[in-house]
């Protein structure tokens, strides 16, 4: 292979999509939020009140999905068949079944094959819960982020109450270790640090710092 693969994965709120961010700008990579894919299809399945017990509706919805990542200026737009989801997909109306139907293997296996499908022949960071397990387990860079429960939940309220939405700092954290019992505990792919993963803990860390870590691991890896 000749492409570069870093893989990124953590609990929620970690701020992983931060640190991917900027390494993929700073070393020219494309960048993945796959968690915008997971978000995009839960979108459509609360729109379109899919059946998720019924196997065939969950197939036939994911036949009608279609996920494009569209950079316009310094933001990347999320595209769920033609229309810029980007915002809806992160308010907590999402945010509060994305983790149950990340769990529908079908889902799963869809958005695993699409991801691959984007590192193929490209110098790519993704960032997810089971990039370095089961997306890219021969990955060039694993990360495992982690960050206090308390910094990740005061983090993430504050990006809400920013855009205006109004939740309290019970709803974020619930919301928060909600998600992550889900998203560890699942049959298929549950979130688990690679073995050979590198452990980032940014509780205290900058923007800056943590970015200039990383690039460190990149250096001795490349
Ligand atoms: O990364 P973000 O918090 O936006 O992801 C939203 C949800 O999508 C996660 O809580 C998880 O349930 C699901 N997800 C996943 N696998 C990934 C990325 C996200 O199951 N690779």
């Amino acid at each position: 292979r000749q492409n570069f693969i870093i893989a990124i994965d953590g609990f929620s709120s970690c701020g992983k999509s931060t640190v991917a961010k900027a390494l993929a700008k700073k070393l020219h990579f494309v960048f993945v939020d796959s968690g915008a894919m997971y978000r995009a299809v839960t979108l459509y399945f609360l729109r379109e009140g899919v059946d998720v017990t019924n196997a065939e509706a969950v197939h036939a919805a994911l036949a009608n999905i279609h996920i494009d990542f569209i950079p316009n200026m310094d933001k990347i737009q999320i595209l769920l068949n033609e229309e810029d989801v980007s915002e809806e997909i992160r308010t907590m109306y999402v945010s509060e079944k994305v983790s149950e139907i990340s769990t529908i293997k079908e889902v799963r296996q869809a958005m695993v094959a699409q991801q691959q499908k984007l590192g193929r022949r490209r110098n790519i960071v993704m960032d997810g819960r089971d990039i370095g397990t089961t997306v890219f387990p021969d990955a060039d860079l694993k990360i495992f982020m982690t960050a206090s429960p308390s910094v990740r939940a005061e983090r993430r309220f504050a990006e809400l109450a920013a855009k205006g939405e109004k939740v309290s700092m019970d709803d974020v954290k619930y919301n928060l270790a909600h998600r992550d019992h889900i998203d560890s505990t699942r049959q298929e792919s549950p979130l688990r640090q690679a073995e050979d993963a590198f452990v980032l803990d940014n509780s205290d860390l900058t923007q800056d710092e943590q970015l200039s870590i990383v690039l460190q691991e990149y250096e001795k890896r490349r």
